[in-house]
């Protein structure tokens, strides 16, 4: 009883599993929502259920009613008194509404609240619900100013990359299954594609690709043209086109000829065949999405055809349909990297691949580009592609999926990172190039139309679509920028916050600061000054594996070795690299006195001494910043606890498992990286911090019972090198030791790891009291698989605060191995307050 009061005086809303992301519209307090003048009618000016129009008029409805509790219906004329009429400029025309609105350009909108006069005008049927979804955000905020003012996108292409696979998973997908697909065939039931189809909308993502670029070419098959058809049919509503990404092969491999070679008249044909039998059951698709020639992707080039050549086939099949090829950049040959060359670099391969082609593409083609030269680092400078492509369209590639950055397992706000290649200023011909405002806006060089932003998202099943829910302002923010690069990424989150969490200031301010101190402290616990991530590059993309980046013709170099570090990519010694920018950009990175520190191992290859701007030396830089990023980590849960109580249980409790989880994690990061170049280098740490851990007992140097102690691969990601595993996968196992602390209160932290394929369980005592229980099941809580192995992905330590110690007590943690997982231990840490060790 007492709870149920307790609850209902702090006005709590119901537990909320994400799924209306920031499209919930919330009830606003009573006080607030009296506020607001909303006219008494909504006017949607079309009838059709499937136009956009339509569904701005529903979905105006079910906000207000959300937002303000008015149920108010929805006609579809004009009729006397206020209302809230939304409609294309066209129709408005025809209902003898005369408006004047300035200049409105494919997918704008006219927004004018006046009183009980709210009139929302599309160029097209797009933009009227763009514009319906707008004027409901400013309810939701308890905006309830009176405005006038029109927006056109800042460019044309605003889609999402989906990578779901034919049977139903996901590549690079942290948030279960696919929503398009399972069993090799398009899903039957809708529902999560009109929703997500909604959200997107929303955020103004005009199209959508909905496969892998690792395609598969079953989507051809009669029964998945009929299933594409389902989607189309459930995302048409909401404005969002689909498009598929298709494999390059398919003529060989589905269509039974014997050579895929774009200039050979049965291919052409059959492609042509192909893309007649999509458009009859998606006549408008939005076009193809094509990896060519990358990671063993077929290509033209297996019959010496350029990439044009490839390109331009598939544009002209879907030219008369009005469809667009979207083209990827992503090209290099990884088979054939040498890290002994000094001279081989994958960074090249965009330009060198590119370079000459311009001009050659068909004007419905575009060039989709990765916002850096390698792919989607923590840090990386913006692709000089995007000064070479004068004549041919471009649009960016950005990752709101985290693969490279901690997978949606940890924080990491990603607009900071995007705004330093979209505010990026190329200089080509020594004039302002501004990636974003100018390049990509289609301004700088003419281009007309079709110009753009790509974002890789990969929801799945999971309620909180990508997994867990702060990322999601990740993917609101994709849509605001692509809308508009200028638009503040703090301004982004402050509105994003209050849409998917209410208004209060505390938890307005608390992500918000967590949120932008994110993407800095996951550079400084990872990989810094340029080097890259600085993960397992032969495996999952997740946890610290700093020498999996060299030795292997991947080309993710490093170059480290026992006195420096970084790839020389300047022209003078090195890969040359730094001469694909412009002259003024190129002469900047070419040196080492004008590259920016942050980018410093990227272009040049120095000892671990150099001294940076800074005054630290490389390597003291690493240290200090994987301390930084790790405390930094370790606030977030402290602050997220504030909001107990302020935001809604369910969500509440989500967040902090998952910033509990980081903070840990951030901690085997930083351990990882410094000890592992703190070996290499054999340099200590001014501080001593490294490999100096006074807090920490370590499992092999506890009392045993049933375990062994076992190194680790790599080695970098045990505390001390060694850690422990049962005996056998069945026996109980512990590990005790007693403390020689002064009486006091400490938290107490495990440091373990939690394989899937086995779900290992835990106690600790303290003496003989039970501190806390748990079970090795993050490949459930986390809701993906990270590893077999005990390594930098498994790795994983749990805190428990505030522990009244004395001295002589015995800590001891029992196990129990299941499965795989061999109940692998490796220290316990006893932290007096304040310390993160
Ligand atoms: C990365 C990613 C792959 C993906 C590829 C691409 O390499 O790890 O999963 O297929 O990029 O963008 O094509």
């Amino acid at each position: 009883m007492r709870g149920f009061w307790f609850l209902a005086t702090l006005g709590l809303a119901a537990a909320e599993d994400g799924l209306n992301a920031w499209l919930r519209y919330a009830r606003l307090p009573d006080e607030i929502a009296r506020q607001a003048t909303v006219p008494p009618a909504i006017v949607a000016l079309n009838t059709t259920e499937s136009s956009p129009v339509y569904s701005a008029g529903q979905e105006l409805r079910s906000g207000i009613n959300g937002i303000l509790g008015k149920k108010i219906d929805v006609s579809h004329e004009i009729s006397e008194g206020g209302s809230v009429v939304v409609g294309t400029i066209a129709a408005f025309n025809e209902s003898g509404i005369s408006v004047e609105t300035p200049e409105l350009e494919e997918d704008g909108f006219w927004l004018s609240v006046k009183n009980d006069k709210v009139e929302i005008v599309g160029q097209n049927e797009r933009g009227a619900l763009y514009g319906a979804f707008e004027y409901l955000s400013m309810l939701a905020q308890a905006n309830f100013t009176e405005v006038a003012y029109a927006t056109n996108p800042s460019a044309a292409i605003r889609w999402i990359n989906q990578w779901d696979n034919m049977d139903g998973t996901i590549e690079r997908g942290y948030a279960g299954l696919s929503i398009f697909f399972a069993n090799d065939t398009v899903l039957s039931n809708m529902t999560r594609v009109a929703q997500y189809a909604r959200l997107l909308a929303s955020i103004r993502v005009n199209g959508i690709i909905v496969n892998n670029v690792n395609a598969d070419v079953t989507l051809l098959s009669d029964e998945n043209m009929a299933g594409l058809a389902r989607i189309a049919d459930a995302m048409r509503p909401w404005g969002v086109k689909v498009g598929i990404s298709l494999n390059f092969a398919s003529p060989q491999t589905f269509g039974g000829l014997s050579t895929f070679d774009p200039l050979d008249d049965t291919v052409i044909a059959w492609w042509n065949n192909i893309t007649d039998k999509l458009y009859v059951q998606v006549p408008d698709m939005a076009g193809f999405l094509i990896k060519a020639n990358s990671e063993g992707q077929p290509g033209p080039e297996t019959y010496n055809r350029t990439l044009s050549d490839g390109a331009n086939l598939f544009a002209r099949a879907t030219k008369p349909h009005g469809g667009v090829v979207m083209f990827r950049a992503f090209v290099y040959d990884y088979q054939n990297l040498n890290e002994s060359n000094w001279k081989d670099d994958r960074a090249n391969a965009a330009v060198d691949f590119f370079r000459g082609l311009d001009g050659k593409f068909d004007d419905n083609v575009i060039v989709q580009i990765k916002y850096g030269p390698i792919d989607f680092q923590v840090r990386e400078p913006a692709s000089p592609l995007f000064a070479h492509l004068k004549q041919t369209a471009t649009a960016i590639e950005l990752q709101i999926t985290q693969e490279y950055l901690g997978q949606q397992c940890h924080l990491v706000y990603l607009p900071p990172l995007w705004k330093t290649v979209l505010d990026f200023d190329l200089r080509v011909d020594g004039e302002k190039s501004v990636i974003g405002t100018d390049i990509l806006s289609g301004k700088r060089f003419n281009k007309t139309g079709l110009t753009g932003y790509a974002g890789v998202v990969n929801v799945g099943h999971n309620a909180t679509w990508l997994g867990t829910h702060l990322a999601m302002s990740n993917l609101y923010a994709y849509g605001r920028i692509a809308w508009d690069p200028t638009v503040n990424e703090v301004a982004i989150l402050e509105d994003w916050t209050r849409l998917t969490f209410g208004l209060d200031d505390t938890v307005r301010e608390t992500i918000t600061r967590m949120s932008m101190e994110s993407w800095p402290a996951y550079e400084n616990y990872t990989g810094n000054l340029g080097i890259q991530t600085l993960t397992d590059i032969t495996g999952p993309h997740y946890g610290p594996n700093p020498q999996s980046m060299d030795n292997n013709p991947w080309g993710q170099w490093t170059r480290a070795d026992a006195f420096s570090i970084g790839m020389d990519r300047t022209v003078s010694n090195g890969t040359g690299y730094s001469g694909q920018y412009p002259d003024e950009v190129a002469a900047m990175f070419e040196e080492i006195e004008t590259t920016p520190d942050n980018l410093l191992l990227w272009f040049h290859h120095v000892p671990y001494t150099h001294v940076l701007k800074s005054g630290k030396t490389v390597i003291q830089h690493f240290y200090d910043a994987h301390y930084a990023g790790a405390e930094t980590a370790a606030s977030f849960p402290e602050q997220w606890s504030k909001l107990r109580g302020l935001i809604d249980q369910q969500r509440f409790d989500e967040m902090l498992f998952r910033l509990t989880y980081q903070a840990g994690h951030a901690i085997v990061w930083r351990d990882s990286i410094n000890e592992f170049y703190n070996s290499l280098s054999q340099i200590g740490d001014d501080h001593d911090r490294v490999n100096n851990h006074p807090y920490r007992i370590e499992a092999e140097n506890m009392t045993l019972t049933n375990y062994r102690v076992t190194a680790v691969n790599p080695f970098e990601v045990a505390s001390s090198l060694r850690i422990v595993q049962s005996v056998g996968n069945s026996s109980a196992t512990s590990a005790s030791a007693t403390l020689n602390y002064t009486a006091g209160v400490y938290d107490l932290a495990v440091a373990y790891y939690d394989l899937y394929e086995g779900k290992a369980s835990y106690e600790l005592f303290l003496n003989e009291r039970s501190i806390g229980k748990w079970i090795g099941d993050n490949e459930d809580r986390l809701g993906f698989t990270l590893t077999r192995g005990i390594d930098g992905h498994s790795a994983t330590r749990i805190t428990f605060k505030g522990i009244e110690i004395k001295e002589g007590d015995v800590v001891r943690v029992d196990a129990k191995a299941n499965g795989r997982e061999t109940a692998p231990l490796d220290y316990i840490a006893v932290l007096p307050p304040g310390v993160v060790d």
